[in-house]
């Protein structure tokens, strides 16, 4: 069966802060879909199908759907914990909300209601950090699977420094993992990522067991935390004192590559910008979750200049919004205090196109292309009455965006597709 999906479609081929052609807009635009990927894309007039069952969203936008690569799916019940900063919340809070995570039951609970509140919010693709416990990824598994999601996870690896209800071993995180990748990496659109915390809480030999995992799997992802707070940066190089920065603790263990994300990446030397351009090493701005617990302000701009790769995510739940209109909207503000203005379009482009490239995923999701999977959200700029007033006033595309990232959040989200089909949960189904 064939989908034709009206609106005003938006899509982005390149990044708008490196080319002047970066994407395409068809104010009257239609999307076939066809076995759940984008068959064509273009002016309504032109790949009309009378065969193909017609959903008109005009004058709704439809674009590539969020992709969100820092989340932690054990922290649902986080956001919004009162907390010094990030040591304190970890401790006081988060560790002990993951403990539940060792009940398969309550992590299949927990599982439903994290891709209910991505979907919501129009995000199509995370990359989610699980609990210790290897039910925590394989309740994760199951969900996406029945929602034919493409997700990323993996159980975290951590085996000192926090509560035993929250810790493994070396060799038996080396042991879950595998079996967890041996059960659903590549399964459908699933892929595993090896998943140790920080280094605060692996030992040098749970880092070598990961860097074993990332050697026998080339090409597999790998997701950790880097350079977030000062106390945790001072804590981090007293446990590795061999390391010449926090950087390099992951390096000696065979943990960086362009498929390896470093979530925070904030106080960062120069040489260390620059061995993650050189390893292709990826740096995952998580703005709300940086001004909740006043971890610092990202340099972006900084980050692209040495070479690096960067994406934008929610971090939930040190992050304190699933929706990534609403992180573009941080991410907006930490730029303006760092005397950067993002536009617009550069930002719809970072929330789609650029974290499927951060994921090296743009060859699958992340824009509106034939061949891709049709994972796209439906946007209305009008969704608020403060929106309506405002949207009154405007007169481009650019200014549509730039609404929808200041203003916007899982209001403004009419639909959200995952590969051709609609996710959104209704009201009446609870969600
Ligand atoms: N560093 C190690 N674990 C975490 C976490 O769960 N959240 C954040 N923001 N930073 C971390
Ligand atoms: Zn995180």
């Amino acid at each position: 069966m064939k989908t034709l999906i009206r609106g005003r479609v938006l899509s982005f081929h390149a990044d708008p802060a490196e080319t002047d052609d970066s994407h395409r807009f068809w104010d009257n635009g239609a999307i076939l879909v066809q076995d759940g990927r984008i068959v064509a894309v273009g002016d309504y007039g032109d790949i009309a199908d009378p065969q193909a069952q017609e959903i008109d969203h005009r004058p709704h936008l439809v674009m590539a759907g969020f992709i969100d690569p820092h989340i932690h799916f054990p922290q649902v019940q986080v956001v919004a914990a009162w907390a010094a900063e990030l040591l304190d919340w970890l401790n006081d809070h988060t560790f002990p909300i993951e403990a539940q995570y060792r009940d398969p039951d309550h992590a299949a609970h927990m599982a439903g209601a994290f891709l209910d509140q991505l979907i919501l919010n129009g995000t199509t693709t995370a990359c989610a950090f699980g609990s210790v416990h290897k039910a925590s990824a394989e309740a994760l598994f199951a969900a996406a699977e029945s929602r034919g999601m493409a997700l990323l996870a993996g159980k975290v690896m951590m085996d000192r420094n926090a509560p035993d209800a929250v810790l493994d071993d070396a060799q038996p995180s080396y042991d879950d993992s595998r079996a967890l990748i041996e059960r659903w990496h590549g399964r459908g659109r699933l892929e595993y990522a090896i998943t140790p915390r920080f280094a605060i809480t692996s030992t040098p030999e749970q880092l070598r067991a990961a860097g074993t995992l990332a050697t026998e799997n080339p090409g597999m992802a790998i997701q950790t935390h880097l350079s977030e707070n000062h106390a945790e940066i001072e804590l981090t190089l007293q446990l590795y004192p061999e390391a010449r920065d926090y950087l390099d603790i992951y390096d000696r263990f065979g943990l960086l590559g362009p498929r390896s994300l470093m979530g925070h990446a904030i106080h960062l030397s120069a040489r260390e910008a620059a061995r993650m351009a050189e390893t292709g090493t990826r740096a995952i701005h998580c703005p709300t979750s940086n001004l909740f617990l006043g971890s610092g302000l990202f340099d972006d701009h900084a980050m692209r200049a040495a070479g690096v790769v960067t994406g934008v995510a929610t971090d939930i739940g040190g992050g304190t919004d699933w929706s990534m209109l609403a992180t573009l909207a941080e991410a907006y503000k930490i730029a303006q205090l760092r005397g950067r203005r993002m536009h617009p379009l550069a930002a719809f482009h970072w929330a789609t196109r650029g974290n499927a490239v951060a994921l090296g995923m743009e060859d699958r999701i992340g824009s509106v292309q034939p061949g891709r999977f049709a994972d796209l959200v439906v946007l209305d700029p009008r969704a608020t009455q403060a929106m309506r007033l405002r949207h009154d006033k405007v007169d481009s595309l650019m200014q549509e965006l730039f609404i929808l990232q200041v203003m916007g959040d899982d209001r403004a989200v009419v639909e959200t597709y995952v590969a051709g089909r609609a996710l959104k949960p209704t009201a009446a189904a609870g969600g």
